[in-house]
């Protein structure tokens, strides 16, 4: 098997986070049908109403660290793929949600950032975060109160990584999505890069989603089932 060939770039969205108890975006009854994008996700939101915005990650937050929130078989599928493949599994995620890091991926890139981190924009610096943040809250770095922001990227903003991501998509055998829309980019657009660096690409979603037909293979469930199927299916034929 050529390094090449070896592989694999998994690229995941809050489909796989659907069956732990989490939302998704775009499905009927998700965050966006709920909350208006310009209101809690881009930079302006927050200078105009950093109090609504803190509250819409705060509450998103509280979900993670205090629900009964878990991850599922579809990310424990993802860890064993990282441990028994032969060649590199790097996971890149657009989920703010902590389920990959507490499955115990390793390699693994949180493209739109992290929920569970704060960001100072005063001093830059970037630190755990669990409790709720307000326009009062001190940043423990530099004392300023007012600067902090949740660590993830929103609408407008680039996202974390791009260099390091678009390596392992130009060098990869094998590209597998997993539970995402294919509706925000530059995310939607790794297909095709993967497919143009002569990969083999695979989509694993409940249904048909905007980008269905770049794939070279497509599998329609839920993730809890049809990703450890999959990786059982991958793991088998190596
Ligand atoms: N198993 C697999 N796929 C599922 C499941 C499930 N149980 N439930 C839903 N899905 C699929 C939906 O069919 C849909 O195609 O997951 C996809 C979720 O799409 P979105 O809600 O658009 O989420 P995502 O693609 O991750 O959104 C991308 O948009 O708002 C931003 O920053 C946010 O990272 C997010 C980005």
């Amino acid at each position: 098997m050529t390094a090449k060939a070896s592989s694999i770039v998994v690229l995941t969205g809050a489909g796989i986070s659907k069956e732990s108890g989490l939302d998704t975006f775009r499905d009927k009854g998700g965050v966006w049908s709920k909350f208006s994008i310009e209101e809690v996700a881009t930079p302006e939101a927050f200078e105009r109403d950093p109090h609504k915005v803190n509250e819409f990650y705060n509450a998103r937050r509280s979900q993670l660290v205090q629900g009964d929130i878990a991850p599922n078989p579809a990310h424990e599928a993802l860890v064993r793929l990282e441990a028994e493949w032969p060649g590199e599994v790097l996971v890149v995620t657009q989920n703010v949600d902590d389920l990959h890091d507490r499955a115990g991926q390793k390699n693994l890139i949180h493209m739109h950032g992290e929920l569970l981190k704060v960001r100072c924009t005063g001093c830059e610096s970037v630190r755990r975060w669990t409790d709720p943040v307000t326009t009062a809250t001190p940043c423990p770095s530099c004392g300023q109160p007012g600067g902090l922001r949740p660590s993830v990227v929103w609408f407008g903003e680039m996202p974390f990584a791009m260099n390091r991501i678009t390596a392992a998509l130009a060098t990869c055998g094998r590209f597998i999505s997993v539970g995402t829309s294919g509706a925000v980019y530059p995310a939607a657009g790794f297909v095709r890069d993967a497919q143009l660096a002569g990969a083999h690409t695979t989509e694993l979603n409940l249904e048909l989603s905007e980008g269905s037909s770049y794939f070279d293979e497509r599998r329609h469930g839920p993730a809890a089932e049809i990703v450890p199927a999959y990786v059982d299916e991958l793991l088998r034929r190596m």
